[in-house]
């Protein structure tokens, strides 16, 4: 066992508002394939992955399935099809799984937060500026693009809101050099330069508190505030292990990271305020962020809100699970974008794992079967060609393990493939059909299948990080014990003997056309079912006299005045069953409205929204002037008795006028 530091390796924690798709799982399956190598190569690994939980956006998906945003959220992670199925199914070998709504987590993102305020490294001031609520992320007016969010080109809302911040500006310098002195803490290298720039702007502070959003981890000497997501979020790297918390004491084991994975988008939160969190901590910093790029549908990043998204699990059903691993971490260049196809995932099924790994293993298998019985022990002649293979075998492993260090996961598996097109070539150039001609070339034809298995032995070894089960599928027909498929003995003739068993085809070719056709069909029909059923049945009305009141003029009309407002609070009383005490921002002030639809909602659906209210009724007391109710909040009338809350979208201001 080697003496190095523990690897710690974290993929970013996943948003869990909707199914995973086939682009989250490439970053899961590139850590998994990396902590696999590393405790191949004899290291202790700790792979920690988990979800992100809090958050505008899952309040609100879960107010529209009338659930609470816990209910939601469990379902999404620990339901039947959720998060955790998703990554037993593609065989990810995480070994600590965070969620950021456990309490160990909750409690000492608190003290973390408590900490950097009696730092002075969070202060508490007025926040301005422009929110995206899909991307939870503040811009400020230069950011914009267009007038609109620059990640995700969604609309933004100006918002104006007590807060807290984080001195972000003050480590601008330490930033940078950073960057400077560990060249590989910001990968790939074209990334650090935007890095860079961004810095050089100018670095804001960042809010890291909101009024507004309840779903969220409350600032502990200041409950009306919840802590900005990323802060939230980003913590759960040291959480996980145990830091302000007593769920997990290995923190100084695995601290720091050797290596965060993100997607390119939020290179940024991990390259600048997570690194600034820690300094201003006082503790170490990651060794490296490593930004990948997107897979691509269409041309565009996939995301559910586009509805192009590719559900993993179809097409691991459809060609197991192994056949998925390799595309993702072959086809697409690490760092860059990559196209998902149909076509390109068949191609890459076709020629890499039917032709030059299956039929290798197929034809060397029955070769030994046909000729030896299946049994067959080491009688290597050093005939012509053998040199040669033997030095490609020699070299693979090595140069395997150079590409996994600098991450190049496609280079790397690119390298045993080349020794299995080599093995193939080496097939053709023996010919071992004609040597078993003649009793005379026994111990060459011997010779040759050996170098086979042993090319397959190492292929095996080597795959078996990206494709588990397939090189167990492969060990098993070479007769070897799983223990053997190791990268203790990697050089070529460790094994000198082999009793091998046919099995079925490794990757069954595919008919590339008819397969095409059936699987447009199956996504198709996956994408029906996946459709979000209608919320409610739609209401019919019956026909029956509608109630009139006496007609008015239109000035009469006028002397309404109904407007948006935002719910910035809202309680149950213990007075009433039916009430409830809203506190709203009508444009101008905040006011107080009882409302009687305690019955209906529960004060999560209505924070932070957006309803209509009449604003200049008089005010009036109720339940013996305990309570005034300045206005009245505008809801509809349900068949049932219920009430239906007339909601506005975010971009409508408070204060605006309703006609
Ligand atoms: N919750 C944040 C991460 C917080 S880490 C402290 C988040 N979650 S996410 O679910 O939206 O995305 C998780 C990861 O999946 C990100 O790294 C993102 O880049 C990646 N991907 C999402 N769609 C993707 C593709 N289409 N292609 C490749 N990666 C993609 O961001």
């Amino acid at each position: 066992m080697s003496q190095k530091k523990p690897f710690y390796i974290t993929t970013p924690i996943y948003y869990p508002s909707d199914k995973l798709h086939i682009g989250h799982s490439y970053t899961t399956v590139a850590c998994d394939a990396l902590a696999r190598f590393k405790r191949m190569q004899g290291r202790e690994v700790l792979l920690l992955t988990g979800t992100d939980e809090h958050g505008q956006k899952i309040q609100d998906k879960a107010a529209s399935k009338g659930v609470t945003p816990k209910e939601y959220v469990d379902e999404i992670v620990e339901g039947k099809g959720g998060v955790k199925d998703l990554w037993k199914l593609m065989n990810i070998s995480y070994d600590r799984f965070i969620r950021t709504t456990d309490e160990y987590h909750v409690k000492a993102c608190q003290r973390i937060f408590e900490t950097l305020y009696n730092k002075g490294d969070i202060y508490k001031s007025v926040y301005k500026g422009h929110y995206c609520k899909p991307c939870e992320t503040f811009w400020t007016e230069s950011q914009l693009k267009e007038g609109c969010c620059p990640d995700c080109g969604g609309a933004v809302y100006e918002a104006e809101e007590e807060a807290y911040f984080f001195k972000t500006s003050k480590y601008a310098d330490r930033l940078l050099a950073l960057y400077e002195e560990n060249p590989q803490f910001i990968q790939p290298e074209s990334r650090k330069n935007e890095m860079i720039s961004f810095i050089k702007q100018g670095l804001q502070d960042t809010c890291v508190s909101r009024t507004t959003v309840p779903w969220g981890i409350p600032v502990p000497f200041d409950p009306k505030h919840t802590m900005y997501v990323w802060v939230d979020a980003l913590s759960n790297y040291i959480t996980a292990l145990g830091y302000e918390n007593d769920a997990y004491n290995d923190y100084d084991t695995f601290w720091p990271a050797d290596i965060h994975m993100v997607g390119k988008e939020i290179l940024r939160f991990h390259t600048i305020l997570w690194p600034a969190m820690l300094m201003a901590m006082e503790q170490p910093l990651p060794h490296r962020v490593f930004g990948h790029g997107w897979l691509l549908l269409d041309g565009g990043k996939m995301s559910k809100s586009k509805g192009n998204v590719v559900d993993p699990l179809i097409l691991c059903q459809r060609y197991s699970v192994d056949a998925i691993r390799y595309f993702l971490l072959r086809e697409i260049p690490f760092g860059n974008d990559g196209n998902f196809s149909n076509e390109a995932l068949i191609n890459r099924i076709n020629s890499d794992l039917a032709n030059d790994l299956g039929n290798l293993l197929s034809r060397t298998v029955a070769m030994v079967e046909k000729y030896f019985g299946g049994s067959l022990t080491n009688q290597y002649a050093g005939g012509a060609f053998d040199a040669e293979l033997e030095e490609v075998l020699g070299a693979m492993p090595g140069r395997v393990t150079a590409c996994m260090d600098d991450l190049l996961i496609p280079q790397a598996l690119q390298e045993i493939f080349k020794s299995i097109q080599r093995a193939n070539k080496y097939i053709d150039e023996t010919a071992p059909w004609a040597l078993a001609k003649d009793e005379a070339n026994r111990e060459r034809l011997a010779g040759v299948l050996y170098h086979l298995c042993e090319s397959l032995r190492l292929a095996a070894c080597m795959l078996t990080p990206f494709l588990p089960e397939t090189a167990k599928k492969m060990a098993q027909q070479l007769g070897l014990a799983e223990e053997e498929i190791t990268f203790e003995q990697l050089s070529f003739g460790a094994r000198s003997q082999y009793t091998v068993h046919k099995g079925e085809a490794l990757f069954p070719r595919i008919d590339a056309a008819k397969e095409l056709e059936e699987l447009v069909a199956a996504q198709a029909a996956m994408k029906q079912q996946a459709a979000p059923a209608p919320e409610a049945k739609p209401a019919e009305t019956t026909g029956a006299p509608l109630e009139h009141l006496p007609e008015i003029a239109f000035d009469d009309f006028c002397k309404v005045e109904m407007r948006v407002a935002k719910v910035l609070g809202c309680e149950t009383i213990p007075e009433s069953k039916k009430l409830l005490k809203l506190t709203l921002f009508d444009g101008e002030r905040e006011r107080t409205i009882m409302s009687g639809i305690a019955k209906w909602y529960k004060p999560e659906d209505l924070i932070g929204r957006h309803v209509g209210i009449v604003a200049n009724l008089a005010a009036r007391p109720m339940l013996k002037g305990k309570y005034i109710s300045e206005g009245m909040v505008m809801a509809a009338d349900l068949p049932d008795g219920g009430a239906s809350v007339m909601f506005f979208p975010q971009e409508v201001a408070p204060g605006s006028a309703i006609h």
